[in-house]
């Protein structure tokens, strides 16, 4: 049974929460929106979305908003991330939005790479999963500077 098989019911669960919160995306620069859901080894769900900025550089990724409520709340050990994005005229996304760099990196500073999945979403029928590992291989971590 591979993770996905056994966790059908959570990447569901994933897949709505990801879609609420890209509902509340701040993107009216580029008209993306994104919207993540970060479950947490104790069952909790943490959604963020993108919030763009008129200066840009300020702009922070679903992925980071997730993760930062997450660890803002004392919470560090994940066990999935859901993401969804679009243009805004997309009820349902045409394509999948893999994480950027950065948000690669910010989950390898808290999340195992060959145990973290990461679940890449249109709707809950068009979906694909990976491991961090895969998205991020030779990543550098933590554990470089133990
Ligand atoms: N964005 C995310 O939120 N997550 C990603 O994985 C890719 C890009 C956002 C940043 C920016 O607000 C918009 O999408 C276009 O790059």
């Amino acid at each position: 049974m591979t993770w996905q098989d056994e966790n059908s019911r959570q990447i569901e669960r994933l897949i709505d929460e990801a879609a609420a919160g890209r509902r509340k995306a701040y993107a009216p620069y580029s008209g993306y929106l994104v919207g993540a859901a970060l479950l947490a080894e104790d069952g909790t769900v943490y959604t963020g979305c993108n919030i763009e900025n008129a200066a840009f550089s300020p702009t922070i990724c679903a992925e980071r908003t997730a993760i930062a409520k997450a660890v803002s709340e004392g919470v560090r050990e994940f066990e999935a991330i859901c993401i969804i994005g679009g243009k805004a005229e997309e009820e349902i996304p045409s394509s999948y939005a893999a994480p950027c760099g950065s948000c690669r990196q910010v989950m390898r500073e808290f999340c195992r790479p060959d145990r973290f999945h990461v679940i890449l979403a249109r709707d809950k029928d068009h979906y694909s999963v990976y491991t961090l590992d895969q998205l991020l291989p030779e990543g550098f971590g933590p554990d470089n500077l133990a």
